[in-house]
C-alpha cells in the first residue's frame, strides 16, 4: 500500500510518499480500508519531536513511521474477537498513540471506531474524533459550562478551538475567542460573541476574567491564568509549552487550595460515545465540523505545512482515494 513515512524528527521535507507493506490485523483489531484522515496538530508535533511530550515512545527517533490519528473508513477484514464491526462497515475513530493513518490501509482496535452515520461524509467524520472530543470534554465534561458563563478559547480557530467555540455557545456561554488577526472574522462566524488578536492583546492582562478557559495553545505561567479566572473558575490546559505543563504540575494544587481557582492539565480521553454525541449535534444542525482544506494522501507534507505555519481554520482532511496514489 501507498502511505506517508518518516524515520526522524524534522520538517515535512522529511516525509516520504512510498510503498510499504499493508498491515496485518491481530485477533483484536479490524483492518480498515482509509477514506479520509485528518490532521492535527499532534501530527505537527509528531513530526517535529517538539514540544518534548511529542517524544514519548520515542526520544530520539519516531516510535511509529506513520503520522496520522483521526481515521475513516470501511472495515475490510474484522480479527476473531470482534464483536461490534464486521467488513463493509463505515466507521471513524481516533488511534492517537499508534497512529498510521496516513496510509492507504491502517488497523484499529474496536474501542476506538465507532459506525459512521449515513448522514456524514467521510471527510467530515473524520475531522471529529481528536478535534471534537477535546473540545467537549474540556467545555462539557470538565468544564460544566452552565448558560450565561464567560468562556475563554485559547486558539479557537484551529482543529479543537473550532469544536470549542461551537460547543461553548450550545450549552449558552458567553464566548471570547483568541488567535491571530487574520481569524477573527472567523471565529465570529463560528458564534464567538468577543475574539481577541493574541498578536495585539495578551487576555491576561486586559482585567477581563472567565468561569471556564480552555487553552489549546499555552505558554504564559499559572499567575497570569489565574489573574483571568474569576473566583471559582476553571482553566484547563490541552496542548502548549512543557514549562507550563511543569508549572500547572507543581503550583496548581496549592492555587486551587488558597483560591479556590482550578487549574489543570485536561488528559483527553477518545471516547466513540463523545464522537457519536457530536455527530447527533450535528444532525439536529448544532455543531459542523469545519473543514477548511481538503488534500490527497501524497500532499500530506503541504497539508502539514500550512498547519504548521498557522494557516489552518478549523481542520484539513486527507482524503485517500486509491486509483489517485499509483
Ligand atoms: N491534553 C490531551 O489529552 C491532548 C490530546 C490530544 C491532543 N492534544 C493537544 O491539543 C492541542 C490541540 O490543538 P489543535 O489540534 O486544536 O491545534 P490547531 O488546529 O493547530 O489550532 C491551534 C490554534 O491556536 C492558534 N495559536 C497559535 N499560537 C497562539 C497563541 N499564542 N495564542 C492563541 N492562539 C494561538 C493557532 O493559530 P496560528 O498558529 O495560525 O496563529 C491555531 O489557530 C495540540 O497541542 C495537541 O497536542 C492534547
Amino acid at each position: 500500500m501507498k502511505a506517508i513515512v518518516y524515520t526522524r524528527y524534522g520538517s515535512p521535507d522529511i516525509l516520504q510518499f512510498k510503498e510499504v507493506a499493508k498491515p496485518t490485523p491481530t485477533d483484536d483489531e479490524v483492518l480498515i480500508k482509509v477514506q479520509a484522515v485528518s490532521v492535527n496538530r499532534s501530527d505537527w508535533e509528531g513530526l517535529r519531536g517538539k514540544p518534548l511530550y511529542a517524544r514519548i515512545g520515542g526520544l530520539l527517533k519516531p516510535r511509529h513511521h506513520i503520522l496520522g490519528s483521526d481515521i475513516a473508513g470501511r472495515v475490510e477484514m474484522a480479527g476473531r474477537n470482534i464483536r461490534q464491526f464486521q467488513p463493509g462497515d463505515e466507521v471513524f475513530g481516533d488511534i492517537l498513540g499508534r497512529n498510521g493513518g496516513f496510509a492507504e490501509y491502517v488497523c484499529a482496535r474496536e474501542r476506538a471506531l465507532a459506525l459512521k452515520p449515513a448522514s456524514m461524509t467521510f471527510e467530515e467524520v473524520a475531522a471529529i474524533p481528536q478535534a471534537a472530543v477535546i473540545a467537549l470534554q474540556g467545555i462539557r465534561e470538565k468544564g460544566q459550562v452552565q448558560p450565561g458563563q464567560q468562556v475563554l478559547i485559547n486558539g479557537a480557530g484551529g482543529g479543537a478551538g473550532t469544536f470549542a467555540v461551537q460547543l461553548a455557545k450550545f450549552y449558552g456561554a458567553e464566548v471570547t475567542g483568541v488567535d491571530n488577526t487574520s481569524k477573527l472574522d472567523f471565529l465570529r462566524s463560528l458564534g464567538a460573541d468577543h475574539v481577541i488578536d493574541y498578536t495585539q492583546e495578551d487576555f491576561t492582562k486586559n482585567g477581563n476574567q472567565y468561569d471556564l478557559i480552555l487553552d489549546l495553545v499555552a505558554h504564559r505561567s499559572v499567575f497570569a491564568y489565574q489573574r483571568a479566572l474569576r473566583p471559582n473558575g476553571r482553566y484547563f490546559m490541552v496542548g502548549g509549552s512543557v514549562a507550563t505543563i511543569f508549572q500547572i504540575l507543581l503550583l496548581g494544587p496549592w492555587m486551587r487550595r488558597t483560591t479556590g481557582k482550578n487549574i489543570r492539565l485536561l488528559a483527553v480521553q477518545p471516547n466513540p460515545k463523545d464522537m457519536v454525541y457530536i455527530t447527533e449535534l450535528y444532525e439536529t444542525g448544532k455543531v459542523v465540523p469545519v473543514i477548511d482544506r481538503r488534500y490527497p494522501l501524497r500532499e500530506v507534507p503541504e497539508a502539514l505545512r500550512y498547519l504548521g505555519e498557522g494557516h489552518a481554520r478549523g481542520k484539513l482532511v486527507i482524503t485517500v482515494d486509491q486509483n489517485e496514489n499509483t
